[in-house]
């Protein structure tokens, strides 16, 4: 049980003074009658405002993040999180995304406010699949996919070398990797560490999650975490 006023300022609907304004208008339910006290508490499920349930108690959206876009809280160009609705990004805890992709990648992003599920889906031990869609300056030779599968490729600056990665060539100019790690840039540095130039870079696959019909910009909710059991 919460204070309704805290529970609605926290999922974003208003600044306090905001939210209570809302409730003192009548807009808000609990269990399906009216509540005029900001003070009331609730459980979250049986709150509705405007007649419709609240916002998910934990976010987590997949979004195609078109090029020109920095996943990033403070910097100088569009951000991310302006893709989203404004409610969205009033939310505390904030959202933020599931590691990022560079500001010239296109493809399947995660964002949460859920910050374990962030933490869990980044870190290393978890190896969660990402697969990217690669096109190239050079034409590949080959040699790559024993280099990338190898267990033993080191990028410039790190400490450990890249953990074995699926290379698939579909042509001279393009070719399919797939991660269980995500370092910096990772794989920009790795197909530089073979001498070639990566100039198109899109995500095509998060764990088991693709973009599934989603155009540019587009975002859907995923229901609940259990998508990555
Ligand atoms: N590897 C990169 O080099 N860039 C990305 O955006 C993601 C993975």
């Amino acid at each position: 049980m919460e204070r309704i006023d805290r529970l609605l300022t926290k999922l974003g609907y208003g600044s306090r003074k905001e939210v209570q304004q809302i409730i003192k208008r009548g807009r808000v339910k609990v269990e399906g009658l009216c509540v005029r006290n900001p003070s009331q508490k609730a459980k979250h499920a049986t709150v509705t405002i405007d007649g419709e349930p609240l916002d998910p108690e934990k976010l987590i959206i997949v979004m195609h993040k078109p090029k020109n876009i920095i996943c990033s809280h403070n910097d100088a160009g569009l951000l991310i999180y302006s893709l989203l609705p404004e409610r969205y990004q009033r939310r505390n805890p904030k959202i933020s995304t599931v590691g990022r992709l560079d500001k010239d990648t296109t493809g399947i992003i995660l964002l949460t406010d859920d910050g374990s599920l962030n933490h869990t889906l980044t870190s290393p031990k978890k190896e969660i699949s990402k697969i990217y869609e690669v096109t190239l300056a050079s034409p590949l030779n080959g040699s790559e996919v024993a280099t990338f599968a190898s267990g033993e490729l080191m990028l410039n600056g790190e400490e450990k070398p890249c953990i074995s990665a699926k290379l698939t060539i579909i042509d001279p100019y393009h070719a399919q990797v797939e991660l269980k790690e995500g370092k910096y840039h990772q794989v920009k540095r790795m197909f530089a560490a073979t001498g070639n130039h990566v100039v198109e870079l899109h995500r095509s696959k998060f764990s088991n999650l693709t973009l599934d019909g989603l155009a540019e910009g587009e975002f859907k909710l995923i229901e609940n975490n259990s998508t990555f059991n």
